[in-house]
């Protein structure tokens, strides 16, 4: 799979730089060519003369060639590279690449870099167990950056706190089998239409107040991007987020509120739709009257809302679905997981089920995390494990597709 591939080696300035080296080797051996870029306290830790030998290639490192003036263009570096692999990643570089800080060569061509981009952190236990850089981290994994952990010797999912950097021979295989994944899977989805819901839904009771709930929209933002990752024309309806909207041509983007809102956005576009997943967290009831002005303390109009029952949007559109569209709900349980998710499938008359349970630990409402299983209308089952929702939204996709 590396035979021919165009890889960025991003070099930033730890210990670990020396095993750097053995992995310019590997990817060489493998049949790649191979650009190193490092930082300038990357130079302190490992020669560029030994870099540009093995890989064949001046070593970049500065925006301008010193003697001659020569600009290095980032922009084309980042369209050249078929990956881009970071390693070591310093605590430094992964804040300045979670932040945008273009500061140098190195997170110059992160930001203009297509391809996808592996990320080896390497730095010292405490460092690495900061909440600052695990925030980093986690922000650079939802931008869809594969983060090679030492520590469970899996593209990660969550930290578990060790810094060491993972051995040479072990990123190269990730590297490989990950590009390969994504090879298979880009443009699976091509000349198809995904409908997909996320977040909350609000139900006003008066100008200030709301019923809702906990759902950050990231289950339902990871889905999009995916499914526009593979080729699909994606249309997104979504409840108040709390996480930025997805930017991306094949996004288009539908904001409501009420649970109301959703249903008639949804019937709307849903005939047009291949395939709908339905991850927002709909509010089942919403008051009966919304009140014109805030309702005063001292009333006693707040302390009893009459509630009317909002409408079941999987279940309005399943009624009408022709036999070439699928529909894909989710279940949110706390107890009886399977025995509900089930129960919800049949009466809603889904094709499948994504069960998530709030007893498990990394899973549900607003975690970058998630741990599901997928039910489907023939009553098998499918079991996956603590993943990144970008993960989880693949692995959705993935099963599907099949
Ligand atoms: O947004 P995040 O913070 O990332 O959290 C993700 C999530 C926990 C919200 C997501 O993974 C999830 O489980 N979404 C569904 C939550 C839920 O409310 O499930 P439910 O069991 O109430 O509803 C079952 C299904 O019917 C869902 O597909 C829901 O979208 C749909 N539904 C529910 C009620 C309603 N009136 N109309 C609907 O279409």
């Amino acid at each position: 799979m590396l035979k021919g591939k165009h890889i960025i080696l991003g070099i930033s300035g730890g210990i670990a730089a020396y095993k750097s080296v053995y992995l310019l080797r590997l990817f060489i051996k493998a049949g790649a060519e191979v650009q190193v870029v490092i930082t300038p306290n990357g130079k302190e830790f490992i020669t560029p003369v030994t870099l540009s030998a093995l890989s064949g290639k001046p070593v970049i490192s500065e925006f301008f060639t010193a003697n001659s003036g020569e600009w290095h263009s980032h922009v084309d570096l980042g369209l050249w590279a078929d990956a881009m692999v970071i390693a070591p990643a310093t605590a430094s570089t992964i804040a300045k690449m979670a932040n945008g800080v273009a500061d140098n060569m190195l997170v110059t061509t992160y930001l203009s870099a297509k391809a996808p981009v592996f990320v080896c952190p390497a730095m010292d236990l405490d460092m690495m167990a900061h909440p600052s850089t695990q925030r980093n981290i986690s922000l650079l994994r939802s931008y869809g950056n594969h983060i090679i952990d030492a520590a469970t010797g899996e593209l990660a999912s969550h930290l578990t706190g060790k810094g060491r950097m993972q051995e040479p021979e072990e990123i190269l295989r990730q590297v490989d089998e990950t590009l390969e994944r994504l090879s298979a899977e880009t443009a699976s989805l091509t000349g198809k239409r995904v409908m997909i819901t996320a977040g909350p839904t609000h139900e006003p009771i008066d100008p200030v107040r709301f019923i809702g709930n906990s759902s950050s929209g990231k289950m339902g933002v990871a889905l999009a991007r995916e499914a526009a990752r593979r080729g699909a024309e994606v249309t997104l309806i979504a409840g108040p987020l709390s996480v930025p909207a997805p930017e991306h041509p094949h996004i288009k983007m539908l904001n409501v509120t009420t649970a109301r809102e959703m249903l008639d956005a949804c019937t709307h576009s849903f005939p047009e739709a291949d395939i709908a997943i339905m991850a927002a967290a709909v509010a089942d009831y919403a008051p009966a009257q919304v009140a014109d002005r805030k309702i005063k303390r001292e009333e006693n109009g707040i302390e009893r809302i009459e509630l009317v029952k909002n409408p079941d949007i999987a279940a309005t559109l399943c009624a009408g679905k022709r036999p070439d569209q699928k529909v894909v709900g989710f279940a949110l349980e706390t107890d009886h997981e399977h025995e509900h998710a089930v129960a919800k499938l049949r009466r809603k008359g889904l094709d499948a089920i994504v069960l998530n349970s709030l007893r498990d630990k990394g899973a549900g409402f607003g975690t970058d995390t998630n741990k599901i299983s997928m039910i489907f209308a023939d009553g098998s089952e499918q079991f996956f494990p603590l993943k990144s929702k970008e993960e989880v939204a693949a692995d959705i996709l993935d099963a599907i597709s099949k």
